[in-house]
């Protein structure tokens, strides 16, 4: 990677308690994200990206524990003083949630939920931040701003209220966004607006972006690099356009053939079986009940990520089967 890292996660673990026992959600994961860069994190549903992103933001339920080491800057994350904690995640970082419906106070009028972050934590003042509010909404296309502050969210569309979302992310000037799932509730008329919004803001402002998605060919064309997810695990690592064009890991295989292409027609291959949590995985690869080139290693010993044609693999069997993953039906 060329940039130096912004934010690093080492070795990452998350478990939350379940009848006494500990489940891992979680299972060492590794990623790190430079200045200005944008990295996709993608998976099937329930694969740990959002616990993922909340460790990173230490937001994790108080039932959850966590291992490894998330570094932003010099800072030590999982080390940080509340006093410290509260200025990483009000100045630092940024998240913009799937539903914005959901973490936003319907009691509350736009102006209220855009300033009093930045206010409360002796940023701005509320003058400043109403004025830094209403430069940023019209930067993200809402055209009458000043209505807008004095509505309620209610009264505004699911796209409208995305974007105000976006311009909450970005009114302390931070440096790396976390985007979980950003367009995934919006009408898909109104997805692919939002989603260009959010990339030129975030391209014109130089800040970083951990996108995540269950979609791999749209993260593919927002990001630099993508780290592939299965049962709390990431099983390939590579800059998008390689991932895509020579997919290493038979997981990355599947998801490019799951999905429509625009410039061919072909039948859609599903991956068989149903995704994993990282607590249902046994022993072995995770990936294995859904692998059409699991051999009986597979089943006994976890891959260790390796290095091959500069992406990092978490298969054993990569140089035997690297070539024949491109084909349509393995
Ligand atoms: N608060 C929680 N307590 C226990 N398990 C959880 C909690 N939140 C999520 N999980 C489980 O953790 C796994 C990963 O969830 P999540 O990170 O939300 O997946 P993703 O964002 O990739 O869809 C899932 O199996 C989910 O059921
Ligand atoms: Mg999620």
């Amino acid at each position: 990677m060329s940039q130096p890292s912004l934010l690093t996660i080492d070795r990452l673990h998350v478990g939350v308690r379940h009848r006494r026992a500990e489940r891992t959600l979680v299972r060492d994961v590794s990623l790190s994200i430079g200045a200005a860069e944008s990295v996709g994190l993608v998976g099937e549903s329930g694969s740990g990206k959002s616990m993922s992103i909340k460790a990173a933001m230490r937001l994790l339920p108080h039932t959850a524990t966590t291992g490894g080491r998330i570094q932003f800057e010099d800072r030590d994350v999982l080390k940080l003083n509340r006093r410290d904690l509260a200025r990483y995640r009000s100045r630092d970082v940024a998240l913009i949630h799937q539903d914005p419906r959901a973490h936003i106070n319907p009691t509350r009028t736009i102006a209220q939920f855009l300033t009093e972050g930045p206010v409360h934590t002796g940023q701005m003042s509320p003058g400043e931040a109403i004025e830094r509010a209403c430069g940023l909404m019209r930067d993200v296309g809402i055209a009458d701003a000043e209505r807008r502050l004095a509505q309620f969210p209610h009264q505004l569309s699911g796209g409208l209220l995305q974007r105000v979302m976006i311009v909450a992310a970005l009114l302390p000037s931070p440096r790396l966004i976390f985007a979980d799932e950003p367009t995934t509730a919006l009408d898909v008329t109104v997805q692919s607006d939002v989603m260009a919004i959010l990339l030129e803001q975030i391209r014109d402002r130089h800040v970083s972006m951990l996108f995540v998605t269950h979609d791999l060919d749209l993260a593919s064309a927002v990001t630099d690099r993508l780290a592939v997810m299965y049962a709390g695990s990431i099983v390939e690592t590579a800059a998008s356009a390689e991932l895509c064009a020579r997919p290493l890991h038979p997981y990355t295989a599947g998801l490019l053939r799951s999905r429509p292409s625009t410039t061919r027609v072909h039948r859609l291959t599903a991956i068989p079986g149903r995704p994993l949590a990282a607590y249902e995985a046994r022993q072995g690869c995770p990936f294995v009940p859904r692998c059409p080139f699991a051999i009986d290693r597979c089943s006994v010993e976890l891959p260790e990520r390796r290095t091959i044609e500069g992406h990092s693999v978490a298969c054993h069997r990569v140089e035997e089967i690297a070539d024949r993953l491109q084909e349509r039906v393995p």
